[in-house]
């Protein structure tokens, strides 16, 4: 049985790009060709979201004047790893819609769904995606000329994994897949319970 098997245990019955999925930290020096980073962008493309609204905006970094941008925004603690990755990716929303007569109350879940068909599709593709909140929002949005009405979620790195001892020996302890909460503590039938 291999690690991610050993690790990632399922109670019931699903498709394996689930489980396939993991945040690894250590990339390739290996560009991801054109069509394989846009396909990414069209699986996210294909999300739903409230009134079919699409709130979600990507602005990514492949050159490295582009990526130097992002890297000085970017807290240090992601950028000893992330520095290595080929693309770096922004996912940003529209806070705001005109249809609603003002602020969008889903504009940041329905962009989380964009990013979770980007990382899947990104895993059935063979590449590895690794969600960042360590950076610094306001500086994302001077860097990139990201207007007022619009939230940067997160930073996520895309590329194609490398071997663990390509990281600084500290992060080879936490090079590899990690377990979930069982589903009794976060699913209840008919009525919340604090767990
Ligand atoms: C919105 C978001 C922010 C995250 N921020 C960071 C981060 O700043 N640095 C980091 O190393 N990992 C970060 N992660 C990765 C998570 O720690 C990781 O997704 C989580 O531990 C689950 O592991 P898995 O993605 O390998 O399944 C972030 C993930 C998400 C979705």
């Amino acid at each position: 049985m291999d690690l991610l098997q050993e690790i990632r245990k399922t109670a019931y019955q699903i498709d394996p790009i689930y489980t396939k999925r993991w945040s690894p930290r250590s990339f390739l020096d290996k560009e991801v060709p054109n069509d394989v980073l846009h396909s990414l962008f069209e699986a996210a493309r294909w999300a739903p979201s409230a009134a079919n609204v699409q709130p979600w905006r990507f602005v990514f970094a492949r050159k490295d004047e582009d990526r130097e941008k992002f890297i000085s925004f970017i807290n240090e603690s992601n950028v000893v790893w992330c520095k290595k990755a080929p693309v770096l990716v922004a996912i940003i929303s529209k806070t705001d819609e005109e249809r609603f007569g003002g602020a969008n109350p889903t504009h940041s879940f329905d962009t989380g769904a964009a990013w979770g068909f980007l990382a899947l599709e990104a895993t059935r593709k063979g590449l590895i995606t690794h969600g960042m909140g360590g950076f610094d929002r306001e500086k994302a949005k001077e860097a990139l000329g990201i207007p007022e009405n619009y939230f940067v979620n997160a930073i996520v790195a895309v590329g194609y994994q490398g071997e663990k001892e390509l990281l600084e020996e500290s992060y080879h302890e936490r090079e590899k897949p990690s377990d979930r909460k069982p589903i009794e503590s976060f699913v209840f039938e008919g009525a919340f319970q604090e767990k």
